[in-house]
């Protein structure tokens, strides 16, 4: 059955960010494809705390802190992508990908719900 109740840009964001963690798990795919997700996610992170910011979403700040805790993260794990063998991507790929199902499921259907009620989206 189709959902009509989304806020369609951030659903459609979520469901990229998860395929490129899916292409982070895949073999000799190490460098590139962190790169990628990396400047997906702060597009998407960005857009979200634009929105929040132009409706004074009172929420706002831990939803910011928790994106900055996610940024600090792929930083980190980033930095020597290129030593990266198969299973230590697994391993990121699993880490960030429960971590987003994590926010998208709390902290941003929150935001999305508060979206839908402004008509802003
Ligand atoms: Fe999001
Ligand atoms: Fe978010």
């Amino acid at each position: 059955m189709e959902k009509t109740s989304d806020v369609i840009w951030q659903d459609t964001q979520h469901q990229v960010l998860f395929q490129l963690l899916d292409q982070v798990a895949e073999e000799g795919s190490a460098v590139e494809v962190l790169g990628q997700l990396r400047d997906y996610a702060e597009n998407h992170f960005s857009l979200e705390e634009e929105y929040m910011r132009l409706l004074d979403y009172p929420g706002r700040e831990a939803h910011v802190r928790a994106h900055d805790r996610f940024r600090e993260e792929l930083a980190e794990m980033s930095m020597d992508a290129d030593q990266h063998d198969a299973i230590s991507r697994q391993v990121i790929s699993t880490f960030l990908r429960e971590w987003l199902t994590r926010h998208i499921f709390t902290i941003d259907k929150e935001l999305e719900a508060f979206l839908l009620a402004s008509d802003a989206h």
